[in-house]
């Protein structure tokens, strides 16, 4: 076959994923609008060649080589509406834009909710995949809709809040939808008054021992802050921001460990379930600060798994899996990996 011209073959993209694991693309296209993503959605299914969606590389896990077809979109551009209500703005951004950038450019602007998710790594598009959420707000608190490509019918969608089930690192694009839907457009609801968040705790702590009026651009400030500390850069320090997803056990699981461990920490979901910190049991085991494989427990924030010598895949499994095995001996909790592994998805 003659790929088309646009096309690169055995593409490195180590440097596009933040965990920089060696790996390359067989075949690589980056795209800038909607009929171009189409195109090279069906050039590769007349080439029988799988299709990859590699977004801001910071959720992900790249193996050496990725068969088929990888294919990064990269749509810019918003728009504003403002609702008749006057209350709001309606903000619709296409997926490629920097996720960081759109936060700063809302709170510049007057368009607040968005502060508590400043800094988060990667792409807007990738953002409802798996519902990002930090310091209290969750992209479920403000997403209004999602435009997608159905990789299968080959039609373009849109999905209101409802029909993208979000829930905690959650989305129908992680279950139904994995690996057939590609997000290209995103729309959130702002509010054009000033209503910020500062429920998670060490934020109110902040404000309240500082003193400092509660505004959004503030709360942007404490968040950048606040994450500067703790988590790495991963333009210097290669990671994928969490690694474990939080786990949520029952009730009778959960007293059952604070009968032995009266200090876990715990955040009540309502029912029967109860969420706690993988941080805080990676930390009991002694893994913080510890190198694991070759990668390391990150010293300020044991959730973060930093990859310094670039290992590949397989080490970086084999770490995962010996950080999941020491806690699942000790307290019995099964950790579930938050990165997803690229591959082969159509
Ligand atoms: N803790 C430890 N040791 C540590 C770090 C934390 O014991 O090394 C305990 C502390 O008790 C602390 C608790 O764990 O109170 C929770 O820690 P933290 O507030 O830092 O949050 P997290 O639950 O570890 C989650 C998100 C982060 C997000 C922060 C802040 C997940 C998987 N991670 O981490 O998201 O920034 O809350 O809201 O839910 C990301 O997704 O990449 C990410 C960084």
């Amino acid at each position: 076959m003659t790929p088309p011209a646009n096309w690169r073959e055995q593409y490195d993209i180590s440097r596009l994923n933040t965990m920089a694991a060696p790996s390359r693309a067989q075949y690589f296209v980056e795209v800038n609008a909607e009929d171009a993503l189409l195109d090279a959605v069906r050039a590769a299914k007349a080439a029988d060649l799988s299709v990859s969606i590699l977004a801001g590389g910071s959720n992900v896990l790249c193996p050496p080589l990725v068969e088929g077809l990888v294919v990064q979109p990269s749509l810019l551009g918003q728009s504003v509406v403002v609702a008749p209500c006057g209350l709001h703005a309606v903000v619709t951004v296409q997926a490629g834009e920097n996720w960081h950038q759109l936060v700063r450019w809302c709170v510049a602007n007057g368009y607040y909710g968005l502060e508590n998710l400043a800094l988060i790594p990667g792409r807007v598009g990738a953002a409802p995949i798996q519902n990002i959420g930090a310091y209290g707000v969750e992209l479920s608190d403000v997403l209004l809709s999602v435009k997608w490509l159905d990789l299968n019918t080959e039609r373009f969608y849109r999905f209101d809040r409802q029909d993208c089930q979000l829930g905690y690192r959650d989305s129908i694009f992680k279950r139904e939808l994995s690996g057939r839907a590609v997000i290209t457009e995103v729309t959130l609801q702002l509010n054009l008054q000033a209503n910020p968040s500062i429920r998670y705790q060490p934020l109110a702590d902040y404000f309240s021992q500082t003193g400092c009026a509660v505004t959004p651009q503030a709360v942007f400030d404490a968040v950048c802050r606040e994450r500067e500390s703790k988590l790495p850069d991963p333009k210097k320090t290669p990671n994928s921001g969490s690694f474990f997803k939080n786990p949520v056990i029952t009730q009778k699981q959960f007293e059952a460990l604070k009968a032995q461990y009266p200090a876990v920490p715990s955040y009540p979901q309502g029912g029967d379930a109860v969420k706690i910190p993988a941080a805080w049991l990676i930390d009991q085991c002694g893994l913080k600060g510890q190198n694991v494989c070759g990668l390391l427990v990150h010293a300020k924030q044991a959730l973060v798994l930093t990859n310094p010598k670039k290992r590949d895949l397989a080490t970086i499994l084999a770490a995962s899996d010996k950080i999941a095995a020491c806690v699942f001996d000790a307290f019995a909790v099964k950790l579930e990996r938050e990165p997803q592994i690229l591959g082969n998805i159509c």
